[in-house]
């Protein structure tokens, strides 16, 4: 940074808090919560209002050790989320997540989450794929904590009024651009306010990226609109890596054609899969867990049934999930949601018919690298891999803890989110002192944001932003997904890379600053298309089969050679062809404590 600004004349409102808190779904609201808590001044800027962030779609539940309807215990929580990872998980921040997850559980409830309850009035919990009793060695358990099939929806709700408790300030429809960061160190953000167009920086001690995954780098996805990665875009234009960005996971359910979610709780409650013969096919591919196999098995399942020509419907491209056999009395009371989607989306009587479904992209595994506290973390000069950037934090799908490795267990999600949220909370308390002086800003601060969003407002190319999207979407849809092979990336590579460069012929019709759509989805989608590069580019380099990531050159895992995280950068902005630089992070083969042994790797079956 210097002292001399070439930034383009756009009044700029200033702000300074202790904490600033970007995005407002269940990790950042968990977040902001704690920063307020702790007593420091804290700023939430959100492109959607609160309870309209992601978080609202998760339905099935949030999972934790409590035991309500079998037995359970945190070491068996343990052991399912290191093997679902395919042991790219980091074992202390799984320990960390598991032990705490009842604690932040009972949080919530006392919050005023309206969890659904067991006769003894205890929260009811449900299957969901992949969570076994006994070290993995089953029967499945039930530790998933539900509110119906609309928990995420529930937990927003309890969240945003906690914060508003504490007294968070919130800066609502407000789009944050960038960050501002001053040797090595993240010292505030700027970002625009939707509805007016006025540009407003954020001086703060404390940085909080809670931005989401980037699930609209694919065609069909369960993710919102809103899935455009906006921390993970910031974090690469900082020169900051991003980690593990080739898991992307598929749910085996998003509804055909749609794309929309339909909850693993529903073959949690009893649903199951059939092919065009009527047969229950998960029997073949995991005789034990079957239906309720871990995403990355049954979705591969699926794909390959329909690959042998025993998919559903007149193109043979789909599966059916079956529901009708279940009371509708247990269908309205656990699953209203998906029950009404379907009916919505598919056309669909669940209590009569079986569901049209596909395997569709749902989360991003990877994500920016952080430590268990929610501090980024990066490679150092010195080549120390948990060289701390300071801060910066991130938490929820924008960050890989890594709790989740290759492969993210269901209802994992919603108690990330909360733990490394609540986390965050306790380490901004430890390190960040409330109304402490911070030194000026330099000149050039926003100098970066606003030279991207002038550039991008007054772009009178050939190409218009939905065009570009649209390229890339299909782009990562056709070459990055559920099966992949070398060919096939490597020809993604050289794709993407096109379409990089067609963001040099960008349009952008509105020059308006006032609720310009047009100008902040090109901003999402400059977010988007590096982190769709570095995904493909990151794939192609993994010469293994590892969770998500299944490839048909290298069918099996390479613990030898691939036990570790990627790490990646994208470099060569503003057409200088995007270019990719990998490096590699140890997985972490420890624990917290004593308490919990490492648990060692072994081949996955389920
Ligand atoms: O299937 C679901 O309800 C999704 C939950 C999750 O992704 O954790």
């Amino acid at each position: 940074m210097s002292d001399a600004s070439t930034q383009p004349a756009y009044k700029i409102i200033d702000h300074t808090y202790d904490t600033v808190v970007v995005g407002a779904g269940g990790s950042g609201l968990r977040a902001t919560m704690g920063s307020a808590e702790a007593g420091l001044k804290t700023a939430c800027i959100t492109k959607v209002f609160p309870t309209r962030s992601h978080t609202v779609a998760a339905q099935g539940g949030i999972a934790a050790s409590l035991g309500n309807n079998t037995p359970d215990h945190w070491q068996w929580h343990m052991y399912d989320t290191v093997k679902g990872s395919d042991w790219l998980g980091d074992q202390d921040a799984i320990e960390y997540m598991v032990r705490e997850a009842p604690h932040a559980v009972y949080e919530l409830e006392h919050a005023g989450v309206p969890f659904s309850r067991n006769q003894d009035g205890t929260i009811y919990q449900r299957p969901f794929g992949g969570h076994m009793q006994n070290m993995g060695e089953g029967p499945p358990v039930q530790r998933t904590c539900a509110a119906a099939d609309r928990t995420g929806h529930a937990m927003l709700h309890a969240l945003y009024q906690q914060s508003l408790k504490y007294d968070a300030d919130f800066f609502i429809e407000y789009f944050a651009i960038d960050l501002i960061m001053n040797n090595g160190k993240c010292v505030g953000v700027i970002a625009i306010c939707l509805d007016d167009g006025s540009i407003h920086r954020f001086r703060a001690q404390a940085v909080v990226l809670a931005t989401g995954g980037y699930g609209r780098t694919y065609f069909t996805c369960t993710s919102a609109h809103t899935c455009t990665g906006d921390g993970g875009g910031m974090v690469l234009r900082a020169g900051l890596p991003l980690q593990d960005m080739e898991f992307v996971q598929f749910h085996p359910t998003g509804i055909y054609g749609a794309g929309v979610l339909i909850t693993e709780g529903a073959r949690g409650e009893g649903g199951y899969l059939t092919n065009s013969e009527g047969e229950r096919f998960m029997e073949r591919y995991a005789p034990s867990a079957k239906d309720l196999a871990s995403r990355d098995v049954v979705s591969r399942s699926m794909a390959l049934e329909i690959r042998e020509g025993r998919g559903v419907g007149d193109h043979q491209d789909h599966i059916y999930l079956h529901l009708d056999h279940i009371d509708p009395k247990v269908l309205a009371e656990r699953l209203p949601g998906i029950t009404e989607s379907g009916k919505i989306f598919a056309g669909v009587d669940l209590t009569r018919q079986p569901l049209p479904v596909v395997p569709t992209v749902h989360y991003n595994m990877g994500g920016i690298p952080t430590n268990y506290h929610g501090e980024v973390v990066t490679i150092g000069a010195d080549g120390n891999p948990e060289t701390v950037v300071p801060g910066l934090f991130a938490v929820g799908e924008a960050a890989c803890v890594s709790v989740h490795g290759a492969n993210r267990l269901g209802s994992n999600s919603l108690i990330d989110l909360v733990v490394f949220g609540r986390a965050t909370g306790h380490r901004l308390k430890e390190i960040v002192k409330a109304g402490a002086a911070q030194d000026e800003l330099p000149k050039d601060s926003a100098d970066m944001a606003l030279g991207r969003l002038d550039h991008f407002r007054n772009a009178n190319g050939g190409s218009p932003t939905a065009k570009i999207r649209t390229d890339m979407q299909r782009a990562m849809s056709a070459h990055a997904a559920v099966f992949r092979t070398d060919e096939l990336m490597a020809e993604g590579k050289v794709k993407l890379a096109e379409i990089y460069k067609s963001m040099e012929d960008i349009s952008v019709t509105d020059k308006s600053l006032i609720w310009n759509s047009d100008l902040i989805e090109t901003l999402e989608l400059d977010n988007l298309i590096s982190q769709a590069s570095v995904t493909m580019h990151s794939a192609h380099n993994r010469k293994e089969s590892r969770g998500a990531h299944a490839h048909e050159d290298y069918p099996d895992r390479n613990d030898a050679e691939w036990m570790k995280h990627t790490a990646v950068w994208f470099e060569g902005w503003g057409g200088k062809g995007g270019d990719i630089r990998i490096d590699y992070r140890p997985v972490h083969d420890f624990t917290l404590t004593e308490d919990a042994k490492y648990i060692e790797p072994k081949k996955r079956v389920y």
